[in-house]
This record gives C-alpha cells, sequence and structure tokens, in this order.
C-alpha cells in the first residue's frame, strides 16, 4: 500500500482486511469450515471470514460493548459473537476446524490457557493461526513500558514468542511456526498514528521498539494433531 499521502479511516480499514486475509491464507480458511475468532472486537472479521465461505462463524470478546457492536455489524445467519474469556471458551469440546485470533493476544492473561482452550475446541485435524505482537526476547517488558503507554499500563503484556510456541506445543499442537511479518505493519501504523486525530508522545515508539528489537508481529500458525483426542 502506498502510504506517501493522507492515510485515510478506509485504508486503516484495509490494512486491518489485509491481516486477516493474511490468517485466512495461512489457516488455510476452506469453505464448509465452522471458524472461531478469540478476541473478534467489533466483528470486522467475521465479514471476512465470510467470503471463504463457512458454514459457520463464532467470534468471542471479553467485552460485552464489543459483542454488541459486532452483533449490530453483522446480520449473517451463519454468525454469531458471544462474551467469553481466550482461557475459558463457551464452546464444545471439538466444534470448531479453524480457530484464529488478530491482534488481540498480547491481552490474554494467560496464553497457556488460550492454547489448550484452542486446541479443546477444535476437531482433531483443526487449524490455528494467530497474528499479532509478541516480545523477541523474555527480557524485554520493562523497557517497553519506558516506551509504550498500553505495555505501561498492563493493557498489553509482554509473552515473548518462544514462550508462545512453547505454550502451543505443551497443549498438543503440531507443526507450530511463527513469521515475522513487521516489516509490512510497522511503517504503515507508524503513519496511521503520526497523522492521528491526536497524536501523543507515545504513539510513534511503536516503530522505535520495533527497530530496537523489542517486539515483532508475528503470523504463528499450529495444526491439532490428526487422530488426536479432546
Ligand atoms: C485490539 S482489539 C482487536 C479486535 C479484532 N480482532 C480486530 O482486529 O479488529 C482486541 C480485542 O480483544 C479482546 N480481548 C482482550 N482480552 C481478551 C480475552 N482474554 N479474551 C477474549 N477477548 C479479549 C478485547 O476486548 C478487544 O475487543
Amino acid at each position: 500500500m502506498d502510504l506517501g499521502g493522507d492515510l485515510t479511516v478506509d485504508q486503516r480499514v484495509a490494512t486491518q482486511e489485509a491481516l486477516y486475509d493474511l490468517v485466512l491464507d495461512a489457516l488455510p480458511a476452506r469453505a464448509g469450515d465452522r471458524v472461531l475468532e478469540v478476541g473478534s472486537g467489533r466483528g470486522l472479521g467475521a465479514r471476512r471470514v465470510l467470503r471463504r465461505d463457512p458454514t459457520l462463524v463464532r467470534g468471542v470478546d471479553l467485552v460485552p460493548e464489543q459483542v454488541e457492536r459486532a452483533t449490530r455489524a453483522n446480520d449473517d445467519p451463519r454468525v454469531a459473537f458471544v462474551r467469553g474469556s481466550s482461557d475459558d471458551l463457551p464452546f464444545p469440546d471439538e466444534s470448531f476446524d479453524a480457530v484464529l485470533s488478530v491482534e488481540a493476544a498480547q491481552h490474554f492473561p494467560d496464553v497457556a490457557g488460550f492454547a489448550r482452550e484452542s486446541a479443546r475446541v477444535l476437531v482433531p485435524g483443526g487449524r490455528f493461526a494467530v497474528t499479532t505482537f509478541f516480545t523477541r526476547t523474555g527480557d524485554a517488558g520493562p523497557p517497553l513500558a519506558e516506551l509504550l503507554k498500553t505495555f505501561a499500563s498492563g493493557l498489553d503484556r509482554p509473552h515473548p514468542i518462544d514462550d508462545v510456541l512453547r505454550d502451543l506445543r505443551a497443549a498438543g499442537f503440531a507443526d507450530v511456526t511463527a513469521r515475522g511479518i513487521g516489516e509490512h505493519v510497522w511503517r504503515g501504523l507508524d503513519r496511521w498514528l503520526e497523522l492521528g486525530p491526536r497524536p501523543d508522545r507515545w504513539d510513534r515508539n511503536w516503530l522505535v521498539a520495533a527497530e530496537r528489537g523489542l517486539l515483532d508481529y508475528y503470523l504463528v500458525t499450529a495444526r491439532k494433531p490428526a487422530g488426536s483426542g479432546g
């Protein structure tokens, strides 16, 4: 995307849609899938999932207002949003073919619990893909809290990427992979924040933190082994 001129809200939405498409390609999402999104926010992702011709789409979010917004924004009968937590998913065992999460797992207090719950609700052979920012090392928390308001407040948590991958393997996932995609994310985000309505002294530090090697934006994929129970 050309980042030279003014960035519009439509362009910002387009970049978020592109992120969803990346995740849906990585899963991969297939026609007929039952798909769960964890941390579904305002429900933008469900509309993107519908383009892949799923049987059913569910979004789960911790915040009731987000669930209400997402419900209002989606009227397809295959889609529904419910309130729930990433480490206590309100769905039966083996009820989804694919689980995805976009820019939400950095909030989750218990990534191991999220991994276990995702494995539980997936059918054997089920597919898993997450994209968001994780730290590159285990000691990035304090410097990130100096640079970024959301880490200072505890809204974002400094989960090291190696711990995320370990938690997924411990939950029984196979083919666990991580790819850094920050080169496609940070400059666009920085430009958006620069042009935003009320840029503050913290905003521009995302690019600084990435360039200092404190964090990266990752695409993480995994698969629940076929023939595995629960
Ligand atoms: C930055 S928003 C991203 C929303 C959406 N995925 C998107 O990309 O447009 C993160 C969302 O995760 C939700 N969230 C945070 N912690 C959660 C948890 N433990 N379980 C479920 N949802 C959570 C928040 O309420 C918020 O709606």
